[in-house]
């Protein structure tokens, strides 16, 4: 969306035009006629921002159940009843894409796109026509980059919203809440309390993981959502430009890592969130409770405690092996949040010998062959099995990893000295 001219319905519905080659609009303008399907949501708004769209949302007037089956049949795909009580819905799932489909049935159309949350994701496309309806001034919003909520009860209805606000904040640069919708989440966002836990979760994942989440985060200070939500009642916020700093480095740090140096991704959503968590006090317990709540899976949470226990970026050669072989997997993560605590000079002192050691010597510090197993280092020394035994073997292992023990004698001359200690 570009020029004012771009903004009525007509002309936009051009910039639609391509949604018409995808599988998935041609799967819904097949379905029967007395369904009047229309694509709504997402798919309309990503294609007028020039973004392809990622899943698809379409609402029929009625024969919601058959028009599911068949989509599921031309795809060879799944469908699964997502139910609800205000309308039936269906989600057909493609290896590719989904779709899901809203059954509005007595529901008039006004209503249904007036119940949708900001008036850039209430906008409809006939299929039948390819006509674009904007009942509520859809697309002056996107034009102005505005996120403006499609009702009063926008927030009310579905508190959730208020998430949404700030993860679409992220996702669709440069987009503002207007003033009025800023003051409305505002007033909604206590109630986010009622809303299930794993809606919660699976929306402030989205917000977490997506690039640039700074600038959402920065909104749920306004809201009020930051730190109450992560401590679990209202508290006093660590102090916001240092956080929203920090989290800015880190999106820096994480880019260079993935389209600069090409490194494997980081895990954003871990990181940014031992941020939130590391900035409040009693940072291990709150991140117990939220555990405890479900706002947080499990492999997130051991993720972020893993981040919370690191300290700084390592300084030493030993330190920088053992650090990478304790990451594992998640080293791009754990150095992308170690660097967003320092200074630019300071990372990129510390990124070159690090990224040195992951390019030259992967195999010897993430997967290293034991130089001597348990049962040889026991028939070394004479002893059994027991504590004794698994520390010596630890440590042994810590020294081979750090680069001190390279070769089997070594080893051997290793632990008899170890053992004497
Ligand atoms: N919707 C809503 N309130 C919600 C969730 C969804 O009004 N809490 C409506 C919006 O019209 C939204 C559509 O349902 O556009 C589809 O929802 P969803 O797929 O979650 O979001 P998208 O807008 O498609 O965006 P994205 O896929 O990026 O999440």
């Amino acid at each position: 969306m570009t020029g004012p001219s771009r903004a009525t319905p007509a002309a936009a519905a051009e910039l639609l035009d391509p949604l018409f080659a995808l599988p998935a609009t041609v799967a819904l303008a097949a379905l029967p006629a007395e369904c009047r399907t229309l694509l709504v949501g997402g798919a309309l708004r990503d294609q007028l921002l020039g973004r392809p769209p990622r899943d698809f949302d379409a609402v029929v007037a009625g024969g919601g159940p058959a028009a599911a089956r068949a989509l599921g049949e031309r795809f060879g795909a799944r469908v699964i009843e997502l139910g609800g009580d205000r309308f039936a819905a269906y989600r057909v799932v493609t290896p590719d894409f989904h779709i899901d489909l809203w059954d509005r049935g007595e529901t008039s159309l006004e209503d249904d796109l007036r119940r949708r949350d900001f008036t850039v994701n209430s906008l409809a496309l006939q299929l039948a026509d390819r006509r674009l309806l904007d009942l509520h001034g859809g697309l002056e919003d996107l034009r102005h980059r505005s996120l403006r909520a499609t009702s009063e009860r926008s927030f009310s209805e579905d508190p959730l919203r208020v998430l949404r606000l700030a993860r679409f904040s992220v996702e669709l640069a440069g987009f503002r809440a207007e003033p009025a919708t800023l003051e409305l989440a505002r007033a909604a966002a206590p109630e986010l309390g009622r809303v299930a836990a794993e809606r919660v979760r699976e929306e402030l994942e989205a917000l977490v993981s997506a690039p640039g989440s700074a600038v959402g985060i920065d909104l749920l200070f306004d809201l009020a959502l930051y730190p109450a939500l992560w401590r679990g009642e209202p508290a006093p916020a660590p102090p916001r430009p240092e956080l929203v700093d920090r989290l800015e480095r880190l999106e820096r740090r994480a880019a260079e890592l993935e389209t600069e140096r090409g490194e494997p991704a980081v895990d954003r959503a871990a990181a940014v969130q031992a941020i939130l968590f590391g900035a409040l006090p009693q940072s291990a317990e709150r991140l117990r409770d939220a555990h405890r709540k479900r706002l947080l899976s499990s492999r997130r949470a051991r993720a972020i405690e893993a981040l919370l226990g690191r300290r700084r970026l390592p300084a030493t050669e030993p330190e920088r092996r053992w650090l990478l072989h304790r990451s594992g997997e998640l080293w791009t993560t754990v150095v992308a949040y170690l660097g967003s605590a320092v200074d630019d000079g300071d990372w990129r002192a510390a990124l070159g010998p690090l990224l040195r050691l992951t390019a030259t010597e992967a195999e010897a510090i993430f997967t290293p062959p034991p130089l001597l197993d348990g049962h040889q280092i026991a028939e070394l020394l004479d002893i059994g099995p027991g504590p004794r035994l698994g520390e010596l073997a630890g440590g042994l292992r810590r020294a081979q990893i750090e680069g001190r023990v390279t070769t089997r004698e070594e080893a051997i001359a290793w632990l008899h000295q170890a053992a004497e200690s």
